[in-house]
């Protein structure tokens, strides 16, 4: 008799930046344990979009559950926080939790169908879910898709509202003392406002909570060099946390995801190839962020001081269609365009360039980047160091963390309004790129840390790394909460 896969069910938040790290771990869970199966719970535009997004091969089953954004005062047909403007963000949070009742029936009938979930998996801002796993008897984790610090720090913020406490620009998190001082200008906008009243306050008031009836946390990190936040996660919720780092899409599976064309692969890659080792600094903010046009002019001017060979990920700045064309005659200085084309010296990807093969190319020599937690990873992975400026969300503490704690990354700008001025990022530019004390400890230490990874993902016979681990460990937490469940179930017949 062939045995019956265990189901595990899989349920992000409806925003791109959660969708892509639950696709990544359903893709990872999928084709590292053959004898699971994924059912990938989404509204129904999230879903359309997905099945044009999963590898041909993927077994995954993709499972809509209604959602009608006009109903809940949002505009027609948006359902992922990518279409909306940031301060609608908030409106789709608190919709969110409107799919209890739909989320709690597809459970529900999987169990009556004789095949209950051996798990859910699902987002830290679905804290509302751990209730319904407990009321159901199935096993609950939050899969975080930042690192343990960031998630630490949020966590902390979140439920003491420090900043509210202090009236000079620095606190501390009271019971997250080994994170030291944060400054003002760490905190994302929602975040700085928050007094315990507002919208944000309120939801995450209900939100983190409730994770105290969640079985553990499923983080997107390695143990070995992200301990701080983990042993805070550990103590603060009193539950398991699993580092099952680094789960990131491949190449592939991201170009599927989203909308590149392999010119543009090709293209970058030869451009590489004619570079020296370690010549080429990259930048990208990520898909979702961009800065003002101010500070777009400063950079642009910094990078032709600097003298170094660079690629920019360029999207319009702040107050324009982040998705329309990129109008360079506009936001970069005169000529700038065409003397890098000229020179050779430098690539302007519009919206998008491949990353991966970026970062892996051995002509990448750093990354200026917000400190995305996604492309922390790739950078690490590669044994890049990060020039950081920090857009949004936790990733200040990800720069924070990087700069302080790992010492493989140099912070220089800090938001989307703060002033930049070149001279100062051509000084960050050249700390970090040339053969400088600064320079040279940066990169041993980022090396250091791509050994850790290599390790921590090792998956052989009597030598699984600490990544591998987790993720067993998790799945057999899983499991015998089901076998005792079962147990229970059959000595009661
Ligand atoms: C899946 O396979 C692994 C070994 O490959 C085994 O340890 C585990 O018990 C299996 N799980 C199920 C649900 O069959
Ligand atoms: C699907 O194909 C890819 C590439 O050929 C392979 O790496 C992966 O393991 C396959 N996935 C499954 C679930 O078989
Ligand atoms: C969503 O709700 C609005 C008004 O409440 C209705 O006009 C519209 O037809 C609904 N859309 C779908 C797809 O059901
Ligand atoms: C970095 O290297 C460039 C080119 O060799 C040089 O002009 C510049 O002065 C150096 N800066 C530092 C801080 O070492």
């Amino acid at each position: 008799m062939a045995q019956s896969k265990e189901n595990i069910v899989m349920f992000p938040f409806m925003a791109q930046g959660h969708i892509i790290p639950f696709l990544a771990l359903a893709l990872h869970i999928e084709q590292r344990h053959k004898n699971y199966s994924i059912t990938f719970v989404s509204t129904p535009l999230n879903i359309k979009k997905l099945k044009s997004s999963l590898p041909p091969n993927s077994s995954i089953d993709l499972h809509e559950i209604p959602f009608n954004s006009s109903s809940h005062g949002l505009p027609p047909n948006s359902e992922n926080c990518d279409v909306l403007p940031y301060n609608l963000v908030i409106h789709l949070l608190r919709a969110s939790t409107s799919l209890k009742p739909a989320f709690k029936e597809v459970i529900s009938s999987l169990i009556n169908q004789g095949r209950p979930p051996l798990c859910i998996i699902a987002d830290i801002f679905f804290g509302w879910t751990c209730g319904v796993a407990k009321e159901l008897n199935v096993f609950h984790a939050i899969f975080s898709g930042s690192g343990s610090y960031g998630l630490a720090c949020y966590y902390s913020f979140w439920t003491n509202l420090p900043h509210n406490k202090v009236t000079s620009d620095e606190f501390v998190l009271p019971d997250f003392e080994e994170a030291s001082r944060i400054h003002k200008s760490q905190l994302a906008l929602n975040m700085l406002e928050a007094d315990g009243t507002d919208s944000w306050s309120l939801f995450q008031g209900e939100n983190f909570p409730a994770w105290v009836n969640s079985n553990g946390i499923l983080c997107n990190t390695i143990e070995e060099f992200d301990q701080i936040g983990f042993m805070y996660l550990k103590r603060k919720l009193g539950l398991s946390v699993w580092p099952v780092g680094p789960i990131l899409l491949s190449l592939e599976n991201r170009a599927k995801a989203g909308k590149e064309g392999g010119t543009s692969i090709k293209f970058c890659k030869e451009w590489l190839d004619s570079k020296d080792e370690n010549s080429v600094l990259y930048i990208s903010f990520g898909s979702m962020n961009t800065i003002s046009a101010s500070q777009m002019m400063q950079l642009a001017m910094a990078l032709e001081a600097s003298g170094k060979n660079f690629i920019w990920v360029v999207r319009p700045p702040i107050g324009f269609d982040i998705n329309s064309e990129f109008r360079s005659s506009e936001w970069l200085p005169e000529g700038f365009e065409e003397r890098i084309r000229d020179s050779k010296r430098g690539l302007l990807m519009k919206n998008w360039a491949p990353q991966l093969e970026v970062l892996s190319h051995r002509a990448t020599c750093a990354f200026l980047s917000h400190c995305g937690w996604n492309s922390v990873l790739e950078a690490l992975i590669h044994g890049v160091p990060i020039i950081g400026w920090p857009m949004a969300a936790e990733q200040f503490f990800n720069a924070k963390f990087l700069e302080q704690e790992m010492g493989v990354c140099v912070e220089v700008a800090r938001g989307k309004t703060c002033e930049v001025k070149h001279e100062d990022v051509v000084a960050k530019i050249e700390l970090v790129m040339n053969e400088t004390d600064k320079g040279k400890e940066i990169r041993r230490k980022v090396s250091e840390i791509r050994e850790m990874i290599k390790n921590a993902m090792k998956d052989e016979e009597g030598c699984r790394g600490s990544s591998v681990k987790a993720m067993d460990d998790f799945l057999s937490a899983a499991i015998s909460m089901k076998n005792k469940i079962n147990g229970r179930v059959n000595n009661g017949a």
